[in-house]
């Protein structure tokens, strides 16, 4: 226990020297690491802090409200609440390429908390939630860049606050023991990671609302089955891609159908450094995969990614 309470004393103190008489909007993003990062900011400053959720429209069923409730039922913490989808949809459209997906993403985000911060709070510094990890597969520690994390790469040069990482040396496992101990659900704390440029990077190439839509219909039934199986704490992430530009033939009754595949990804990981694919029990699979090609339209097929990281990394793009 002393090991976490003074990994946030060390927290608090950084953030506070870090803020001095500033004030701080932070980027939530419904994951654990940025809801500890403000956990741990509104310790260090109180009510100078502004958390802002950013609805992306790329997040996953039931997403956007459990976040609003959470933050409005459990922390005293002023939190604003931007629709954005449709600028996202707007900017990616005709946008394949993985890496330029993330930029984007990553811009837009960082130009709406500007707005934001601009228009309802006159902020001085960013709070976001990268972790270690993030920093080192984002090469800002010199080595070569894997794919540009939104909370770090994909910044652009001119932003206008101070950005401030309490738990930039962190790994998941520390930062879900600081959550709990800072007073956060632990059925929060114990969810899955989810990539800051979302469900974008679970669509291959072009995004659009309809595709994120088939996309949040498959996680849904995936997230639905592994907890029903009372699987989903032992894994690291259980989710679905869509490989919208790989169709193949099936057969629906009479009918011949050409559609798209749905790519099943379940890893077991300590840090997501590595990870290995997780030998889920067949029927768990059988199940999954008749209930997405039943349920969800325009699917005729499901694959399951039996690749470890590496050589594979984690998510698709
Ligand atoms: P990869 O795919 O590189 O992912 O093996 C490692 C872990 O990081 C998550 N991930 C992200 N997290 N911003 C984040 O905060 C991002 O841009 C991002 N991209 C990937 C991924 O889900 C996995 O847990």
């Amino acid at each position: 226990r002393w090991t976490s309470f003074s990994i946030i004393e060390q927290a608090i103190a950084e953030v506070r020297s870090t803020v001095g008489d500033g004030r701080a909007i932070c980027a939530l993003s419904g994951g654990v690491d940025s809801t500890v990062a403000a956990a741990l900011t509104a310790e260090a400053i109180g009510d100078r802090l502004t958390c802002v959720f950013v609805d992306t429209g790329l997040l996953r069923s039931g997403e956007a409200e459990q976040v609003e409730h959470l933050f409005r039922s459990q922390f005293d913490i002023e939190l604003i609440v931007v629709d954005a989808a449709d600028r996202f949809f707007d900017a990616l459209a005709g946008v394949t390429d993985p890496e330029a997906k993330r930029k984007i993403i990553g811009e837009l985000f960082i130009r709406i908390f500007e707005e934001t911060a601009a228009s309802k709070t006159n902020a001085t510094h960013l709070v976001q939630g990268t972790l270690y990890p993030d920093i080192v597969e984002s090469g800002s520690d010199g080595s070569a860049t894997i794919k540009s994390h939104h909370n770090v790469g994909g910044l652009p040069d001119d932003v206008a606050f101070t950005i401030v990482e309490p738990l930039r040396r962190l790994f998941k496992d520390e930062v879900r023991r600081i959550g709990v101990e800072l007073g956060i659900p632990e059925s929060f704390v114990w969810r899955q990671p989810f990539p800051g440029p979302g469900i974008a990077v679970r669509v291959l190439g072009e995004v659009t609302a309809e595709r994120v839509e088939t996309v949040r219909r498959a996680d849904r039934i995936v997230q639905d089955e592994l907890d029903e199986a009372g699987l989903s704490r032992s894994l690291w992430q259980a989710f679905a891609v869509l490989a919208p530009g790989l169709r193949s033939v099936g057969v629906s009754g009479d009918a011949r159908t050409y559609d798209a595949p749905v790519i099943v990804r379940a890893v077991e990981s300590e840090d997501a450094m590595t990870a290995d694919w997780a030998r889920l029990p067949w029927e768990v699979l059988d199940r999954i995969s008749r209930r997405i090609v039943n349920e969800v339209p325009g699917v005729n097929r499901v694959v399951y990614d039996v690749t470890s990281k590496p050589p594979g990394t984690i998510e698709w793009e």
